[in-house]
């Protein structure tokens, strides 16, 4: 029997070195697209996709997370003693009751699978989990990590999320050797590799950070010497998951942000601000003022 999809992982214990240095006393997930975490769209993709249990792997600078999805006694009585029951009520149902947040702690951040090896602890050893990187901010008509649990469903093995990226930027992800499988579709994986340079790589096929595991890949998770960067990969563990279990590569329909660089963040943040319900239009003239003048100031 193929099992449920109720717990999802949140590593979030990177220091953020690309975002210095407004990640020096906090994560990069807690910085907003306008208004909301990036965190937060990564909780509300998960909610929508049927995930129960929260579980964040915190770092050092850990309180903001926590702090974040725990309920605010003193900022709802204010906000209500204003009248704005609208927001005390939103900021209440970030979370909802049916939820349950976890915490662990990363004392160091010695990478990814290090990282997603910290929450062991609640993994059954034959239990598929998510694995969600914030950073990776995602828009798509059906959440991606659904996408994902919906084809989990017809296939019972593990899978990660790709897309194709330029030639020139397979040095920067974990690049699958797999047949290219059309939108919403799986293929069988050969191989990953971490960061490989181009001449090397067997694709332009990118892991994105959206993963369905087997709860068997903590083992070989824990048992990982450092990889690529000195680091222990996630991407390590997936190689020897590929020959034991099975691995897809899945390619999701949707639009991805890499809101772990600037430029993606910036991108992700215009493309919001440009769709904003509320001053979508008034930023459009904003933007097309400010290139009208050269340079802006
Ligand atoms: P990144 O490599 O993108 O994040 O890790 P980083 O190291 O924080 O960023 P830079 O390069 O220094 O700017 C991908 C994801 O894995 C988490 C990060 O928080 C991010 O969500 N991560 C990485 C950990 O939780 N622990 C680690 O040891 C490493």
């Amino acid at each position: 029997m193929i099992r449920p999809i109720r717990k999802a992982i949140f590593p979030v214990a990177g220091l953020g070195t690309r975002f210095l240095p407004a990640t020096k006393a906090q994560p990069k997930e807690m910085l907003p697209i306008i208004d909301k975490p990036i965190i937060q769209f990564a909780v509300e993709e998960a909610l929508a996709a049927g995930i129960t249990h929260l579980i964040f792997v915190i770092g050092r600078t850990k309180r903001s997370i926590a702090d974040h999805f725990d309920s605010n006694p003193e900022l709802d009585t204010a906000l209500r003693q204003k009248g704005n029951h609208e927001m005390a009520d939103l900021l209440n149902s970030i979370v909802p009751d049916s939820a349950a947040c976890i915490y662990f702690r990363q004392s160091e951040a010695l990478g990814l699978g290090h990282a997603v090896a910290c929450a062991a602890p609640v993994i059954a050893p034959d239990e598929p989990f998510a694995v969600l990187l914030a950073d990776d901010l995602m828009r798509a008509r059906t959440p991606v990590l659904k996408q994902m649990i919906d084809c989990y469903q017809q296939t019972g093995r593990s899978m990660v999320a790709v897309e194709d990226v330029a030639p020139q930027a397979v040095s920067s992800y974990g690049i699958v050797d797999a047949d290219r499988p059309g939108i919403g579709q799986l293929a069988a994986m050969r191989g990953i590799v971490e960061k490989p340079a181009r001449d090397e790589a067997p694709s332009t096929q990118a892991v994105v950070g959206r993963y369905i595991l087997d709860g068997s890949i903590m083992p070989l998770l824990k048992a990982q010497a450092p990889g690529k960067g000195g680091e222990i990969q996630l991407t390590d563990a997936i190689r020897q998951l590929i020959q034991t279990h099975g691995v897809d590569a899945f390619r999701y329909e949707g639009q991805r942000y890499d809101c772990g660089s600037k430029l993606g963040f910036i991108a992700c943040t215009m493309a919001s601000a440009l769709a904003h319900p509320d001053f979508g239009s008034e930023v459009r003239e904003m933007m097309h003022n400010m290139l009208a003048q050269d340079p802006p100031h």
